[in-house]
């Protein structure tokens, strides 16, 4: 069987400041699917990285009395640091200002463009918002701001070069349409389809400036063969999804194996650089486009995008410390729709955690372990068959018809896993991990209906069965937690201590916790 291949990206972060936790949403959600891949065999190529040019970093650097290299770098290894802090898996990070692994990609990206005959000279004239790092028309101000920076642009006269976007919007358009070109959810493809149908010279789809005089920036990636000029940070900053994995590097062999992306995920307040000029500038440099984009909402914070700008930003941090990033991980798992807007509070937070962690899956893990030891040292050994059927109805099954001889792992195979799996490959993680929860009351109900505690006393061989049976639920649901709780999910293998399967057999060498995987947050 060939294998399958699985590279995925998030977005490269402005280097500016410290993420948050609106940063940290793009990177966990792209982290589970990254190790969902992993963990079901595929070749994983898992990438993330930071943008450093343009505006934005130098007036930060400036504010600092730093140079843009030491004042990238001091937050580079801030970030990286956090990307540890967060578990995430990501096989390379990518700096824009490394000049031998991304500046030969972004070069060559543009000698393509060029040769396409998309790119030309002439004169910009208009509103530039140095939050976006874009231009922006009079149409988009909301009182003479920037909506989502709340700050007035700049009028801008420079030359530049253009790039002939409108060119390929037809093309774009009809991609999208037939799903080649896929963006989840399709709502995000609708509004660019709209955009383009309703598209005039004049608007965002004419051409686009693609390089600013170093005059206005003295920082970022030359322009070839006109030192007056540096390509513009998004132009810069797109190519690194091609230079990471070796685009214009003297070997391409990576590149080739790897691209096109299979999922790029992305925020949706740049969904138009994604889905206009990223995929414009693949169609004019002939690469292919990648399978899908994924476009997730904003993290608000008192009802607004938390953002550096508006001064409502929470720190992953804070949350970290005092509910371990596994805690964090599930709530941006489990907690929230990747593709709507949530609001993140404290106060959620800690009910969350309570119900479904030191309650839920926390107590679950204690109470069945607890027995395991205490009536069985530990040792349970058993088989599938074995396990009683379950007496609460599944109405999943019900409605076939089947609910004889229901047992849990009977239920585990035929219905559990099946849809986890569904809901993972297709990077529903909030459907996937509530499948988890599923089983996790399917347990809970088992021990209610058999209550182990009192079976072991008049039946010891019957609760063994049924404790056997609880070993194997909690085993799988630590299989299913790999790429959502990895931390959680060692623990629990370590503590249920199951053996291979042989048949449907299996030995549990399982131990109690002394403390508490999740302690209760009063
Ligand atoms: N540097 C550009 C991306 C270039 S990709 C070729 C950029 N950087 S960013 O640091 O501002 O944002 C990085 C990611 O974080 C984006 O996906 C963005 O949507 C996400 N978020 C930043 N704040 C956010 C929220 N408050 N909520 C959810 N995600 C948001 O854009």
């Amino acid at each position: 069987m060939e294998e399958k291949k699985f590279y995925i990206t998030t977005p490269i972060f402005y280097a500016n400041a410290e993420l948050h936790l609106g940063h940290t949403y793009s990177l966990v959600l792209s982290d589970v699917l990254a190790r969902y891949h992993r963990f079901v065999g595929d070749r994983t190529f898992f990438l993330t990285g930071s943008d450093e040019h343009g505006d934005k970093i130098v007036r930060a650097a400036q504010k600092e009395n730093l140079g843009p290299q030491a004042f990238v770098n001091k937050n580079v290894e801030k970030a990286q640091e956090l990307l540890k802090e967060l578990g995430i898996s990501n096989d390379m990070f990518i700096r824009t200002s490394d000049q031998e692994q991304h500046w030969p990609g972004a070069t060559k990206l543009w000698y393509a463009l060029e040769r396409a005959g998309d790119v030309y000279k002439g004169t910009y004239k208009g509103l530039y918002c140095v939050g976006c790092e874009a231009f922006i028309t009079e149409k988009e101000l909301v009182e003479g701001k920037c909506p989502l920076h709340d700050a007035a642009p700049e009028q801008i006269e420079e030359e530049n070069y253009f790039f002939k976007l409108s060119k390929y919007a037809p093309e774009i358009k009809r991609l999208l349409e037939s799903g080649e070109f896929k963006i989840t959810p399709r709502s995000k493809a609708n509004e660019i389809i709209s955009l383009i149908a309703s598209s005039t010279a004049e608007n965002e789809l004419g051409d686009v400036s693609i390089s600013r005089p170093e005059r206005a920036i003295p920082w970022g990636i030359p322009v070839p063969n006109d030192p007056g000029q540096l390509m513009y940070v998004w132009c810069d900053a797109l190519s690194n999804y091609l230079s990471a994995i070796g685009y214009g590097s003297s070997n391409e062999t990576g590149f080739k194996s790897l691209w096109p992306a299979d999922v790029q995920v992305l925020g949706k307040d740049i969904l138009r650089f994604h889905a206009l000029l990223w995929p414009a500038f693949l169609l004019s440099a002939k690469l292919p486009l990648p399978k899908e984009l994924l476009v997730h909402g904003f993290v608000n914070s008192g009802g607004k995008k938390m953002s550096k700008s508006l001064g409502n930003v929470l720190m992953p941090r804070d949350f970290i410390a005092e509910y371990g990033r596994d805690a964090l991980r599930y709530y941006l798992t489990r907690e929230v729709s990747p593709v709507e807007d949530w609001d993140l509070t404290r106060e959620k937070f800690k009910e969350v955690y309570n119900a479904n962690l030191a309650n839920g899956l926390g107590n679950l893990i204690s109470r069945t372990l607890k027995m395991s030891e205490a009536y069985f040292g530990g040792v349970v050994e058993g088989d599938a068959s074995r396990v009683p059927a379950l007496r609460t109805k599944i109405t999943a099954f019900e409605n076939a018809g089947d609910v004889s001889g229901l047992n849990l792992p009977y239920l585990i195979t035929n219905d559990i896993l099946p849809r986890y799996h569904k809901h993972m490959s297709a990077s529903e993680i909030n459907k996937g991990a509530d499948v988890v929860w599923e089983l996790i009351g399917h347990l809970d109900q088992f021990v209610t209906d058999y209550e182990p505690f009192k079976l072991v006393k008049t039946d010891k061989d019957a609760a063994k069965d049924v404790i056997w049976g609880l070993l194997y639920g909690l085993r799988e649901i630590g299989q299913m937690l790999t790429p959502i709780m990895p931390d959680t999910a060692a623990r629990i293998a370590i503590l249920v201590g199951a053996s291979d399967i042989d048949g449907g057999k299996i030995t549990f060498n399982s131990k109690a916790p002394v403390e508490p995987l999740f302690k209760r947050k009063e």
